[in-house]
């Protein structure tokens, strides 16, 4: 991704920069004195938001840490986005509308919280606090933002030869052609989707996805040259599904060769316990990533099951199942990938339950149960930090493929 600062030297002082020289210099922006406040650029974005936090600085009296604003004279021991709201809510509502730009842009959260250090580049929140921000707004205004993809409008030749053959599946990359991107909470990699449904369906079939996010299921719904239906409670998932599925589709018409089938993929708003609009057997496919119990609070909307205490959250995983057995053709399959999460030294161990729902509540036959690794999460393995001395981090999800009985014996295809 391109995350070059734009513009002239910088400061290189503070404890980032000798920290963290390498990368600094991909973080380049004009802070030199006088030009600071005229043209400060991330990724040639003009963001009139940046000079204000070089009025902040970060001060350790007595070995604790505070934010002192320059401006009005007082320091601050644990956040400064209180005074921010109160004293200075211009330039912080213009700080979130450059921030929603950066991320449109395809700046990480982390590389934003970096490029929003004081001037002698110290942390003045953390990449929580800029995230946890921009996604309040986004839930307000109803904007979506889509990232710009990195690599080519389309693939999927290459991707033969990274094909899983065993019951452990593991990319460490999440995989970025066409308009995948990390710009929805939460998304899986569409290496995933991909997989199943080659191996489970055939082109002109229809997919379902009644948990449908940002879109990845049906962004590999056009490539693969699938029909889709994706339903989401969350409307910005909605809006982003529809813009990721109308994008994929013309990148793909420049980008390939032959014309794609061009099937019907759609998005709606719905709740995935009562598919009232998709009649009895007419899917051939459901590929889908629910939330995780409460693992990450997708909205505030009563219907959203990451709002569920964890009991009742298998019990509703339970009204999906059925409904997904329902809707699906005798003989078809259903893949859902799903995550256990630790919450104060407590695992909840969902994968089990929701198993349990797929074949004992609904009435599934269990074809395969895919351990997939975990990469790109920050609580995983695969990042160094802090070890637990009691407790493994959980680095792994579950990917269930169950089967409607009935039909023709399918084949893997
Ligand atoms: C893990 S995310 C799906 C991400 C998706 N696979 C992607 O790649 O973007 C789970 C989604 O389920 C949605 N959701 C939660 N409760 C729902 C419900 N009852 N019906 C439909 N969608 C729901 C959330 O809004 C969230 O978008
Ligand atoms: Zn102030």
């Amino acid at each position: 991704m391109a995350e070059s600062l734009s513009g002239g030297r910088r400061q290189t002082t503070g404890p980032l920069a000798k920290r963290k020289s390498g990368r600094r210099k991909s973080l380049r922006r004009d802070v030199t004195a006088g030009r600071a406040a005229l043209s400060p650029r991330i990724n040639g974005l003009v963001l009139t938001s940046l000079p204000f936090f070089h009025s902040l600085e970060v001060q350790w009296p007595s070995g604790r840490r505070y934010i002192y604003c320059r401006k009005c004279r007082q320091s601050f021991k644990r956040s400064i986005v209180p005074h921010l709201l109160g004293k200075h809510s211009r330039e912080w509502n213009r700080a979130l509308d450059d921030w929603l730009t950066l991320r449109k842009s395809g700046l990480t959260y982390k590389s934003i919280t970096k490029a929003y250090t004081s001037q002698k580049g110290e942390y003045i929140f953390s990449w929580n606090v800029v995230k946890r921000h921009v996604k309040t707004r986004i839930e307000r205004t109803g904007q979506v933002i889509m990232v710009k993809s990195r690599t080519g409008p389309y693939l999927p030749g290459p991707l033969k030869e990274i094909r899983p053959r065993t019951s452990v599946w593991s990319f460490p990359k999440r995989g970025d052609w066409s308009v995948h991107a990390s710009d929805y909470e939460g998304n899986w990699s569409p290496f995933v989707p991909h997989e199943i449904i080659r191996s489970f369906s055939k082109k002109g079939q229809l997919v379902l996805d009644p948990f449908v996010g940002g879109g990845t299921t049906l962004v590999e719904c056009v490539l693969l040259e699938r029909r889709g239906l994706g339903l989401d409670v969350n409307p910005v998932a909605v809006k982003l599904a529809r813009q990721k599925v109308a994008k994929a589709r013309q990148l793909a018409s420049k980008g390939s060769k032959k014309a794609l089938l061009p099937t019907v993929v759609t998005v709606q708003n719905g709740d995935a316990r009562y598919l009232t609009s998709v009649p009895t057997g007419s899917v051939d496919l459901v590929c889908t990533h629910p939330p995780y119990g409460q693992a990450i609070r997708y909205t505030n909307s009563l219907e959203d099951l990451s709002r569920l205490a964890p009991d009742e959250f298998v019990i509703s995983i339970g009204h999906v199942a059925k409904e997904l057995y329902r809707v699906l053709k005798p003989g078809k399959f259903c893949a859902i990938l799903m995550g256990d999460y630790r919450h104060r030294g407590v695992l909840y161990p969902n994968g089990l339950r929701v198993l349990e729902e797929l074949i004992d509540g609904a009435g599934f036959e269990l074809q395969d149960v895919i351990v997939k690794l975990q990469h790109q999460d920050s609580s995983t393995g695969f990042y160094p930090g802090r070890t637990d001395s009691l407790r493994y981090r959980i680095a792994h999800e579950y990917l269930f493929v169950v089967r409607k009985p009935g039909g023709e014996t399918s084949e893997r295809l």
